[in-house]
């Protein structure tokens, strides 16, 4: 199996079964965002407790590569500070870019199948809709 075909089915993984999808009962901040070119929205959710993520749902609807980004990503800032999500944030704008990074700092490797959107100037929008409801949310008083 080529690396595209292993990425293709990590992100088709992800859309068909979302992690984290749903809401978050009490003490949740709620961002609500659209991509404005296409109309696909997504709901994040953070519930996070003396600075740090314990909880992160999302509702939406839109293509793969979003809901699969919006899965990863809840997935992989579980458990981690403001700042490390804001830095995790940073570091996939950058590879959304295609700056080369360094993917192991990546708490979940399923992150660097969405690489090669880089490609596909496009897409870059599906791919990053839910990391900016991440950086916004982020910056909401807790
Ligand atoms: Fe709308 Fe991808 S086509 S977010």
């Amino acid at each position: 199996m080529s690396l595209d075909d292993l990425y293709r089915r990590v992100i088709m993984d992800h859309y068909q079964r979302p992690r984290n999808r749903g809401r978050i009962e009490d003490n949740a901040v709620t961002i609500d965002m659209n991509n404005p070119t296409c109309g696909d929205r997504i709901s994040l959710q953070l519930r996070v407790e003396d600075g740090k993520i314990e909880e992160a749902k999302f509702l939406g609807e839109g293509c793969s590569i979003s809901q699969a980004s919006a899965s990863m990503m809840t997935e992989a800032i579980k458990g981690l500070s403001l700042e490390e999500a804001l830095r995790l944030a940073d570091l996939f704008s950058a590879m959304m870019q295609g700056e080369e990074v360094d993917t192991e700092q990546f708490p979940l490797e399923d992150i660097e199948a969405l690489q090669g959107v880089a490609k596909f100037p496009a897409r870059i929008k599906c791919a990053t809709l839910a990391w900016k409801a991440l950086e916004k949310g982020v910056k909401q008083p807790h």
